[in-house]
């Protein structure tokens, strides 16, 4: 059996191990196509977790110097192709997307969980389903989201594809092609394109530092009754902004007069203790609340929610069974057994420990400038100083090798754009990485924007 010697200086010690094994792959100790140790073993002899040696190999797998096939063991790869390979694509700090913290635990977790649920009936798995999902399931999931301070109910709960398809059927249940509906002038792009392919004619509103602006929302009632107003409360995409009680409040009273539906994305699902009462607790009976597991799991997983209020359930169910049918129970089979044996609550809770962690490391490199995040969140919103434009500066991470987005494709309409970016800390696998990131970052800005003439 391989057993390598760690070098006690390099830290953490998963990646002094797959550094280990990159040097025995390269001083052909180890030859492609040579079985490893199982994690248990290479762990029992090493004096190490499990899980670090499960994050080594992960990590090794990551540069393409190994690969695991499941139920077979893991081999060395024929490193002359992968490290072409690599070579051939440089990697970049790739900060664009809202993306679950890579965690190979989490791969683990959904090993163990297949295998698991393969052990039980799922004869019900196989079978058509009522359209809003297997009872037993939504009331795994609201009795879980319940205890995160969420009133969701299980009769009135629709299981999605994710929470893209959730904003989907909640618009379509609201409105109709030539419709008008409403969102923050800046929103999350896969709103502004539901609402377009559904033919509905969208206004942006007007926001400040705190969020959407009531009175904005009561001007466009007066001008142009809309038929719904998209709101992401706790964390906006793009802005990170944290909307106030006093104005959900009076937005949920502007709703009231002007018979307005509420659609309210909750996708990032914030641990109960940073909640502030959610639309769905202000204004039951006019709030269709959007969720997922994408950001908490996987995304891969397409697991989200719809609740509608009970007015609206049969035109919901019957705008899902004209999409799909169903959503298959399979997915959600997994998730709502890792929530009920609690397997997935310390993925949970680990991510949400690193992403405080990081969004701490945000603030010592970017305290000085005007950055904006929610400590839970994965996402930051950082106005830029004058004289950069967002384009200029995208372009200036890019040739640095990081990925980050403007705020163009967040504008709904002709809507102007601010001369800002928003940047993503949890799509990096490593801490390490959001601080070569956010390096980058400060030394563009205090190198600051240097001038350059354009052809005319
Ligand atoms: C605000 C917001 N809503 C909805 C979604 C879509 O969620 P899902 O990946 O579950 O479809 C995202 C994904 O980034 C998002 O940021």
């Amino acid at each position: 059996m391989w057993i390598p010697k760690l070098d006690p200086l390099k830290k953490p010690l998963y990646q002094a191990l797959a550094d280990a094994l990159s040097e025995a792959i390269e001083r052909q100790e180890l030859v492609p196509g040579t079985r490893l140790p199982t994690h248990r073993a290479l762990a029992h002899a090493l004096k190490l977790t499990v899980g670090t040696v499960t994050r080594a190999y992960a990590e090794a797998e990551r540069r393409g110097l190994i690969s695991a096939q499941v139920g077979r063991g893991t081999y060395v790869l024929d490193t002359q192709t992968s490290f072409q390979h690599l070579s051939q694509t440089p990697s970049p700090l790739d900060f664009s997307l809202s993306l679950p913290i890579p965690n190979p635990q989490s791969a683990l977790w959904l090993q163990q969980s297949l295998l698991k649920l393969s052990q039980q009936g799922v004869q019900n798995l196989l079978e058509y389903q009522n359209e809003q999902g297997l009872l037993a399931h939504r009331q795994q999931i609201s009795h879980s989201l319940q205890a995160w301070g969420l009133p969701i109910q299980a009769e009135r709960l629709l299981i999605c594809q994710g929470g893209q398809h959730a904003i989907a059927l909640a618009l379509q249940s609201v409105a109709h092609a030539g419709d008008v509906i409403c969102s923050s002038a800046l929103t999350y792009p896969g709103m502004i394109a539901a609402a377009r392919q559904l033919g509905l004619k969208h206004q942006g509103l007007a926001f400040d530092q705190q969020g959407l602006i009531p009175q904005a929302f009561e001007r466009q009632c007066q001008h142009q009754r809309p038929r719904a107003l998209y709101l992401i409360p706790n964390q906006d995409n793009p802005t990170c902004t944290c909307l106030p009680l006093e104005r959900r409040e009076a937005i949920v009273q502007i709703a009231r007069e002007y018979q307005v539906w509420l659609l309210e994305d909750d996708v990032q699902l914030n641990p109960s203790e940073q909640r502030l009462p959610s639309l769905l607790e202000l204004a039951p009976e006019r709030t269709l609340h959007i969720s997922s597991f994408s950001k908490l799991v996987a995304g891969g997983l397409r697991v989200g929610m719809l609740q509608v209020p009970e007015s609206l359930l049969p035109h919901a169910r019957a705008n899902l069974k004209a999409q799909c049918w169903m959503v298959s129970p399979l997915a959600p089979a997994l998730i709502c057994q890792g929530l009920a044996d609690a397997s997935l609550l310390p993925l949970i809770e680990q991510q949400r420990q690193e992403i405080q962690a990081r969004q701490v490391l945000v603030q010592n490199y970017l305290g000085r400038w005007q950055v904006r995040a929610q400590p839970w969140g994965f996402n930051v919103w950082l106005p830029l100083p004058e004289p950069w434009r967002a384009s200029q500066f995208v372009d200036s991470c890019r040739r640095a090798g990081l990925e980050v987005k403007s705020a163009e494709p967040f504008a709904v309409g002709s809507y102007p754009a601010p001369q800002s970016i928003r940047f993503c800390i949890s799509a990096p696998a490593q801490r390490e990485q959001v601080e070569q990131g956010l390096e980058i970052l400060v030394h563009l800005l205090e190198q600051g924007c240097l001038p350059h003439v354009q052809t005319l």
